[in-house]
């Protein structure tokens, strides 16, 4: 198996969502080929694909014929089952390799991995039943967050234990099944480093950026958090420190709380480009795509430089079963642009795209972003 793998060739990606679309979408434009596989038809990424296959992600069968179809193989949907990675494993390179997959798609494995690198997370405790859930309760405290151990995203599968809450209930509502119990981290913002790691180990990150989350959902990403420069460098050396334990090739983005007292708490890994990322795509002159485009290709990756002060507002599905929303007014302003991900079903809480905003300052850029998010008048 050659390293490099060179325009021309064919990438193959394990998942459909907008974030394969985007990254197809910096592959055909540097004149790679697109296969993607999901049990889903015409989906985000199936519609920029040069081929899309319908298959179950544990079709260990199907995945094989998939990986001998490309010359290398990455993900996009983080639960694809390891056993599957391994099975492509056998008949193409799969970057990052499904290790990185295996020890992030599963919250105490992700902790624990984070802890032997020496690095900061919540306090947090394995909880497999109600008297575990009990006991961990007594070492953590209240307010403390029950999380499943596989399958969360978008603050799905999480449970708030408040003083007053009873455990049962929480133990209940996450479907009492293996969980991680965690310290609730009062924390004065949110933020994110997505970094990029080459075949040959050559780092980048595109610096700190500002989550702004709405009911567990990210809602606003604003590039170039403006901490204190040790702060800034402790961050991003945690973040090239867990690219570097893990052996990541590709994009990983750390999560991070930022504490009441200044302390950075890593909240959570994305093995993958993350949605924080998106504004790179205009913002940056490589973009989070083109780097795991570069990174899985055995190629060089790009620079970073972000260009001008730039924000993201998500477009979530809300009430567009109800009203079309109204595009026109929302590019009123020349800077905004807009990304939308061809789902055909839009649904409360759905990532249906997002608007990249350049403004004079973080701040403009943010209030742009809101301004004409609210002017496709949808609420
Ligand atoms: N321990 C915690 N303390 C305080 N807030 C938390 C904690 N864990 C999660 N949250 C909040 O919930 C959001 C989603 O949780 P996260 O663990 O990142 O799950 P997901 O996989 O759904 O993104 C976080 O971005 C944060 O706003
Ligand atoms: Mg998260």
């Amino acid at each position: 198996m050659t390293e490099r793998v060179l325009p021309g060739s064919t990438i193959g990606i394990l998942g459909s969502g907008q974030l394969g679309r985007m990254l197809a979408q910096s592959a055909r434009r540097m004149g790679y080929r697109v296969h993607t596989l999901s049990p889903g038809r015409d989906t985000p990424t199936g519609q920029i694909a040069d081929r899309e296959i319908v298959a179950e992600y544990d079709d260990l069968d199907a995945i094989a014929a998939f990986a001998r179809g490309v010359d290398v193989v990455t993900f996009e949907f983080e639960n694809v089952a390891y056993s599957a990675a391994e099975s492509a494993a056998r008949h193409a390179p799969v970057r990052p390799r499904g290790e990185v997959l295996h020890v992030t798609q599963n919250r105490l494995r992700e902790k624990r991995a984070l802890v032997a690198a020496g690095l900061p997370t919540a306090p947090f405790e394995a909880v497999n039943d109600l008297a575990e859930l009990e006991q961990a309760l007594d070492r953590v405290g209240r307010p403390a967050i029950l999380k499943t151990a596989g399958f969360g995203y978008d603050g799905k599968g999480q449970a708030r234990l408040d003083y007053d809450t009873v455990p049962a209930e929480a133990w209940a509502a996450i479907g009492a099944g293996p969980a991680v119990l965690e310290g609730f981290v009062d924390f004065q913002a949110e933020f994110s480093v997505v970094a990029a790691r080459s075949v040959h180990g050559q780092m980048v990150d595109y610096g700190l950026i500002e989550n702004r989350h709405a009911n567990h959902i990210l809602d606003v990403s604003i590039a170039d958090m403006p901490l204190e420069p040790p702060q800034q460098k402790r961050a991003r050396e945690i973040a090239r420190t867990v690219l570097e334990s893990l052996d990541v090739v590709g994009v990983l983005c750390v999560e991070f709380f930022l504490s009441r007292d200044g302390s950075l708490i890593v909240n959570e890994l994305a093995p993958r480009p993350h949605n924080s990322g998106h504004l790179t795509i205009e913002g940056c002159l490589s973009s989070q795509f083109d780097q795991q485009l570069r990174a899985v290709c055995g190629l060089p990756l790009g620079d970073t430089q972000r260009l001008f002060p730039v924000a993201m507002a998500n477009l979530l599905g809300n009430g567009w079963q109800q009203h079309t929303p109204d595009w026109a007014s929302a590019l009123r302003d020349p800077r905004v642009n807009l990304h939308l991900y061809g789902k055909a079903m839009p649904a409360p809480g759905r990532k249906m795209g997002h608007l990249t905003v350049r403004g004079d300052s973080r701040d403009d850029a943010a209030q742009r972003a809101l301004s004409a998010r609210a002017s496709l008048a949808i609420k």
